[in-house]
């Protein structure tokens, strides 16, 4: 019999339009993976909601980020997409989990911690409790491996925490994850202050690049990127701007950022900035005509995220029975 496949979970909200950062770092290296485990990417709507949404735009995002998870090569016969309120199992376990999660634990959360500031007064319980959902969505596939970015370690463990304390209580329930930091896929840095991370939440637009843009958006965006004014193209911390130009490029052209510099002694910022933007051109096409393509096909949308959902809540199912069963719920 064939060995068992080590599960990959990870979800992505559709509170923002994805951009290159997404793209760059997370689902080109997701598509990677995609025949060596068994994977569940998830949309994660609930999580959005933590934040204010419009209606209508949060529908679309959605679906659209469906579509880009397709595009970008995520192929649905190999990978189960779907969207997360369709596995009514997250919420249910999200419940359950937090009779189990202590405030101290949840306060100290950066990212709550950041998120709370920004929004003030009307901080809800749902952004408090949002890494309980996050454990409940990673834990009841008894994943063992949860793909995302550095920010997202901290939630990560407090699964881990959570899953030992519920092991250790009752008995082996679930698989304890661990989180998967690829150094493959590059972090892709805001284009207007390069100290930060590309975020698809900056105010300012030129600060990132959606993976829909239209090419003209795109060559704009690059060539306002911010540099320095040592006119060479050189890989290092001196050189922020120009380093995460170069190491756009070498996602996408494979090529080890040395070998980019090498090719651009001496020559200039415009002529480079003009060759990353044709390349991000070249690369983004194809996945934004796909993405196209794919939204004009209601019914084959909805067949992706359908079937998606419904091998996510037999997995899932299986696991809440177990919890619950531990719990002393009588079966329905
Ligand atoms: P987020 O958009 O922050 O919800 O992140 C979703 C996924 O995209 C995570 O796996 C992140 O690691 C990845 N990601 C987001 N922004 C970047 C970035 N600027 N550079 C690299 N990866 C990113
Ligand atoms: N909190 C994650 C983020 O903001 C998104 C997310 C929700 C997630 N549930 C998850 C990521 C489960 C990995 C696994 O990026």
């Amino acid at each position: 019999m064939e060995d068992k496949k080590k599960v990959i979970f990870s979800g992505i909200q559709p509170s923002g339009d994805l951009t290159i950062g997404n793209y760059l770092g997370a689902l080109i290296n997701w598509s990677a993976l995609q025949n060596d485990y068994d994977s569940y990417y998830c949309v994660v709507d609930l999580h959005a909601l933590t934040i204010r949404q419009e209606p209508k735009e949060l529908r679309a995002r959605t679906l659209k980020n469906i579509a880009i998870y397709v595009a970008s090569g995520l192929d649905p016969e190999k990978n189960t997409l779907f969207i997360q309120s369709h596995v009514p199992a997250h919420s249910e376990a999200a419940w359950l989990l937090n009779c189990f999660c202590y405030m101290g634990e949840l306060g100290r959360m950066t990212q709550y911690k950041d998120k709370s500031q920004k929004v003030g007064e009307s901080v809800s319980a749902g952004l408090f409790t949002y890494p309980v959902l996050m454990a409940a969505d990673i834990l009841l596939y008894n994943t063992d491996l949860v793909p995302v970015g550095a920010d997202q370690k901290q939630h990560i463990e407090l699964a881990r925490d959570l899953a030992i304390r519920f092991n250790n209580l009752y008995s082996p329930t679930f698989t304890i994850p661990e989180p998967y930091i690829a150094d493959t896929g590059a972090k892709i840095m805001d284009l207007q202050e390069p100290e930060k991370k590309m975020s698809k939440s900056a105010d300012n637009p030129n600060a990132y690049i959606l993976i829909l843009d239209p090419p003209e958006v795109i060559r704009k965006k690059i060539s306002r990127a911010v540099t320095d004014d040592l006119g060479v193209v050189r890989y290092n911390e001196a050189q922020p701007g120009v380093s995460n130009l170069i190491s756009i490029l070498s996602t996408i052209t494979n090529k080890k950022p040395e070998e980019i510099v090498k090719d651009y002694e001496g020559i200039g910022y415009a002529k480079f900035k003009s060759d990353v933007a044709d390349a991000l051109v070249a690369e983004l096409q194809p996945v934004q005509n796909r993405v196209k393509e794919l939204l004009e096909d209601k019914t084959y949308m909805e067949s992706i995220y359908k079937s998606g959902a419904e091998k996510a809540n037999y997995v899932a199912n299986k696991t809440l029975r177990k919890m619950q069963k531990k719990l002393g719920i009588i079966p329905r």
